[in-house]
């Protein structure tokens, strides 16, 4: 995967339009949202008890509640359908379908066909993620993803979701960021299980892409037509100085750990060389099985592209890499990758949003280019990005309305950048934002807020924020001032 920038993004140009089928939509995630934590017969999954484990969460915060989805999702797609959405990214709760991972809990599966119906009534299309970090703390408990029975219990998971929903919801991620549900999961430890072993970390990544592979070829025997895929995470990654060997060479190990790891197995059926060098005596052994890259390689009709920022790079004698590893676990998600000590950031100077991410839109243009000329394209894969936007810290008006021309500015200039790559030949069908809600960030709790729509957390009232009032024009007109 080469990183060449191509032509640069102009976000001040005169307005554009996208091709009429075009989807704009907008995505969640359970835990983020739903709450009803203990109810339908749901059982705890990974996040519930690491958010109930002191310390982990901002403020101790927990997904208890958050948005209240489960018991308000028909407000929320009758807001959807007002705001023009076309289609709706969501995620499903193993926990609360299976609560043991295993067994099938028909109340939690009413839940996902009940939304299914409200969204189809409303003319949405629902896109269902299989798995958005929240693992059934019973699976957790007999190894996680370190353990590779969780791969092949992932995929009699997809044959129940698919018994139950494949008749209405045809769009099927079966993943959502496997490098966040690997790396930060066991590998720092600042999500869900937190654990702290790269060797784990790495047994965790491989058992998460055998788990996507093994569903996706079970979906595909049992409905052809089904447009599968998964969602990966990306980040622009360049050399501070390119000139420099060492900055040269961070660039590589990140992009390498992080973007091309989970690209290369997935569309070249094999991890990439440099970066295996780079993780030399940390694999398992007998961890990687023969034919299992075979199964992650299976065909796949969409990838799902979340993009948020881009960074630049410096190499590094490991102790000031670990120092700002350490500096940076306080600002936004850190990005502890396997085999990556000699790498440090440099702040560009660019605009930041309240993770403490630099506004980059050219490096969604030139990934997603890249992706179509190397992995995407070849492949006939459709691209999509299923994830992009920003949080800022909004302020309400007296009625809770918020003026976020921040937010707004930053969904604006990122599809003038992906009309911008389509103009030049990507193959891009679709764009969500992220999020529709306000809602349960992770390890930072309530505290970043990234939805178009604000959730009012003491009477969980939503308004939509002047972003969502602007989005629903380009929805409805798919042009882009
Ligand atoms: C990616 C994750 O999929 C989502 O859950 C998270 O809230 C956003 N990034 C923002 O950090």
């Amino acid at each position: 995967m080469n990183s060449s920038v191509t032509a640069e993004v102009t976000s001040s140009r005169s307005a554009v339009a996208f091709p009429v089928d075009f989807l704009f939509g907008s995505a969640t995630a359970a835990y983020q949202v739903e709450g009803a934590a203990a109810e339908g017969g749901r059982a705890p999954s990974v996040w519930d008890t690491f958010a109930h484990t002191p310390g982990k969460v901002h403020a101790g915060e927990t997904g208890d509640v958050a948005c209240d989805h489960f018991h308000r999702f028909r407000e929320d797609v009758a807001l959807m359908k007002r705001l023009n959405l076309k289609v709706y990214r969501f995620s499903v709760s193993w926990s609360r379908v299976m609560p043991d991972g295993v067994t099938v809990n028909p109340e939690g599966l009413k839940f996902y066909s009940d939304l299914v119906d409200e969204l189809l009534d409303a003319g949405i299309l629902p896109w269902l993620t299989q798995y958005h970090w929240d693992l059934p703390q019973a699976l957790e408990d007999q190894g996680g993803w370190a353990n590779r029975r969780t791969a092949e219990l992932f995929a009699d998971y997809a044959v129940v979701l698919h018994e139950a929903l494949g008749d209405r919801v045809r769009h099927w991620t079966t993943l959502n960021e496997p490098w966040c549900a690997a790396f930060l999961g066991y590998a720092n430890g600042h999500h869900a299980p937190g654990r702290t072993s790269p060797e784990d970390a790495l047994a965790a990544a491989h058992h998460l892409l055998l788990g996507h592979g093994l569903a996706v070829q079970e979906l595909r025997r049992r409905d052809p037509d089904l447009e599968l895929g998964l969602t990966l995470n990306f980040t622009d990654y360049r050399p501070a100085d390119p000139d420099s060997p060492g900055d040269v060479d961070a660039a590589r190990r990140l992009d390498g750990s992080f973007n091309r790891f989970f690209a290369e197995a997935i569309f070249e059926g094999a991890y990439p060389a440099d970066v295996l060098a780079d993780q030399a005596g940390l694999w398992r052994e007998g961890l990687v099985q023969s034919g299992d890259l075979e199964i992650i390689s299976t065909p796949i009709d969409v990838l799902g592209v979340n993009f948020y920022t881009g960074e630049l790079l410096t190499g590094v004698e490991p102790a000031q890499a670990a120092q700002a590893a350490a500096a940076a676990r306080t600002e936004g998600e850190p990005n502890p990758n396997v085999g990556s000590e000699h790498v440090g950031s440099v702040p560009r100077g660019l605009p930041a949003t309240s993770m403490g991410w630099e506004v980059f839109p050219q490096g969604l243009h030139d990934l997603l280019l890249r992706l179509h000329r190397e992995y995407t394209g070849p492949a006939g894969v459709a691209l999509y990005v299923t994830e992009n936007g920003a949080a800022y810290p909004d302020a309400p008006d007296a009625s809770g309305f918020v003026q976020d021309d921040d937010r707004l500015s930053y969904i604006r200039k990122h599809l003038h950048a992906v009309h911008q790559a389509m103009e030049a030949g990507a193959d891009v069908r679709g764009y969500f934002v992220w999020s529709l809600l306000d809602n349960f960030e992770w390890a930072f709790g309530y505290d970043r807020r990234f939805g178009i729509v604000r959730v009012d957390y003491d009477t969980l009232t939503r308004t939509p924020k002047a972003s969502a009032n602007w989005f629903a024009q380009v929805a409805a007109t798919g042009v882009v001032d």
